[in-house]
């Protein structure tokens, strides 16, 4: 069975000011320390594109985390920037997992078709864009988490193969 690691960013202009804490980082470490996923990193950056990929690319390079979970930023409003920032580091799509969270979050409410979130491929590691309140991100979770050991073993299997070549 894969070991799984995750590191959480939380992209919200507020928390990064201080001026309202963040309150989802926190609830999904929480949630993923009840499914034995280890955790590396957290760190909290404003709606800025280029501050966005910094950090994502900073992780992926590291590639000590598996799984990346963003959360915030991926509304409608002019600042929600998440989705824009994830496109520009990674290398594949992965839509399965962004359009199951939406369709299964739109049997709690339907203001969850207006999260933007995408998911990709990085190297060796899958970003997932989750909503910013700490439910929609915690529900997000919860609907796919049974897919992600397998998910990973896919992703280290194609890296495994092409060290081998
Ligand atoms: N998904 C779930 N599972 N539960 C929710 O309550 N709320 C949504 C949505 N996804 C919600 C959800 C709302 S109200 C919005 S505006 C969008 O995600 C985008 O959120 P964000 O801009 O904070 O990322």
């Amino acid at each position: 069975m894969i070991n799984l690691t995750a590191s959480i960013l939380t992209i919200s202009d507020r928390s990064y000011a201080g001026t309202r804490p963040d309150s989802a980082g926190p609830k999904i470490i929480e949630l993923l320390k009840t499914k034995n996923i280890a955790i590396i990193n957290y760190a909290i950056v404003p709606d800025e594109i280029d501050l966005i990929t910094k950090k994502l690319s900073e992780w992926i390079n590291e590639g000590s985390s598996r799984i990346i979970f963003t959360t915030g930023g991926t509304g409608f409003a002019p600042r929600d920037n998440t989705p824009e920032a994830t496109k520009l580091v990674i290398e594949k799509e992965t839509p399965g997992i962004s359009e199951y969270i939406r369709k299964k979050s739109a049997e709690i409410t339907p203001h969850a078709i207006l999260s933007r979130g995408i998911s990709g491929i990085s190297k060796t590691t899958l970003i997932i864009n989750l909503p910013g309140s700490p439910k929609a991100a915690c529900e997000s979770i919860e609907f796919i988490i049974n897919v992600l050991p397998h998910a990973v073993e896919l992703i280290m299997e194609d890296s495994n193969s092409e060290k081998n070549h």
